[in-house]
């Protein structure tokens, strides 16, 4: 597979590790249920479990919740699960799509809220790859030597850009924040992220967007119903996308970091939609113990479906230090991306 950077540990590297030091999540209390939507919409529970896997997801308040809320919250969970306060970092990574606001960034009221300030905080756009984008770059600025200790958030409130008067893609998302803290090990150069792959193609974009102008609509979206300002996706061609792309990536980075696929504890794979996990478990021969899967109960929730699962999986001890796992996502841009770990 073509990529364009590519670093597996050399010679070169500095003489200490990258440590993951705390994860947390972050998900809104109220649940929408398929039952919920088949008020909304011309759609079935039955529907939405065999094309999607989901049963249900979380959706914010609007009123009181958002991206802002829902990653500070994780992020503060991750602080504490690090045992580190908000003043310990140097720099705080934000990914979303759905940030309340372009300017501040949502990392710079995480950062004054959690008594960061005047650490530095900046908001990254790569859709359903946020997360692995930004433990990608939160990783590499460890790595450097310039930042000590950096705290990368991936979180999304889809609910706020669906369309509940449509069903084609709605019924998909639901909202949740995933957050880790970053270290430098001076103890352990061999722990941290043995290679990493950061891709993008926009020739594809038009399957997946968030116009916010009507210029921006292809003409062949133009007596698309949906809300402006709110989701596209052409669900059947980022669907061929991710269940090529899912495989490919994941061969891409076992065979670049020199590890097979028994040596990985769990691969924790964006949860767009159940079908296209299955298919890529089916077609690698992955077992079920190994491809964690929480899509029934949250939903497609962007850039913060792998940070949720990473936690639920680092909480419930399913993934511990030494073991190795691999971060997958692909999504819109179109984007895709892998990070291999070594915890
Ligand atoms: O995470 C970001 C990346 N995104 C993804 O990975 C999403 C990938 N795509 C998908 O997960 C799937 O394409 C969807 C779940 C979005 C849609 O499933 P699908 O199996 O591709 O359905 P479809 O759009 O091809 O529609 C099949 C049929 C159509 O009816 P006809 O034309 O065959 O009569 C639709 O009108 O199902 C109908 N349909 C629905 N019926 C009941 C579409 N949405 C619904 C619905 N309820 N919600």
């Amino acid at each position: 597979m073509k990529s364009k950077i590519q670093n597996p540990q050399s010679k070169n590297d500095p003489a200490f590790g990258v440590r993951i030091a705390g994860v947390g999540s972050a998900v809104p209390d109220k649940v929408l249920t398929n039952f919920d939507l088949e008020k909304l919409m011309d759609t079935s529970d039955e529907w939405i479990v065999q094309r999607t896997g989901i049963r249900e997801r979380r959706i914010v308040d609007p009123k009181h919740e958002g991206t802002f809320t829902l990653g500070r919250d994780a992020l503060r969970r991750a602080l504490a699960d690090a045992g580190m306060e908000g003043k310990d970092l140097d720099l705080i990574i934000f990914a979303s799509v759905t940030a309340e606001m372009t300017c501040p960034s949502n990392a710079c009221r995480v950062a004054l809220e959690i008594g960061a300030t005047p650490a530095g905080a900046f908001d990254l756009v790569a859709a359903c790859c946020g997360y692995v984008y930004a433990l990608n770059v939160g990783e590499s600025m460890v790595r450097s030597g310039r930042y000590q200790r950096v705290g990368i958030i991936g979180c999304d409130a889809m609910s706020t850009i669906c369309d509940y008067t449509e069903r084609s893609v709605s019924i998909l998302f639901g909202d949740a924040a995933g957050a880790a803290i970053l270290t430098r090990n001076d103890g352990d150069p061999s722990v941290g992220c043995l290679y990493q792959s950061l891709n993008a193609d926009a020739s594809m974009w038009e399957s997946l967007y968030i116009p916010r102008r009507c210029q921006e609509i292809p003409d062949k979206d133009r007596e698309n119903p949906i809300r402006m300002g709110c989701l596209r996706m052409n669900g059947r061609e980022v669907y061929k996308f991710a269940v090529t792309k899912f495989r490919e990536v994941i061969e891409d980075a076992l065979a670049k970091s020199g590890l097979t696929p028994d040596q990985i504890s769990q691969f924790i794979c964006h949860q767009s939609n159940v079908r296209i996990i299955d298919a890529a478990k089916e077609r690698m021969g992955l077992s079920d113990d190994r491809v964690y899967v929480n899509i029934d109960r949250f939903g497609n929730s962007s850039a913060g479906s792998i940070g949720l699962c990473f936690d639920q999986l680092w909480q419930s001890g399913r993934v511990k230090r030494g073991d190795h796992v691999v971060f997958v996502a692909f999504g819109g841009g179109l984007t895709w991306a892998s990070s291999v770990w070594k915890l």
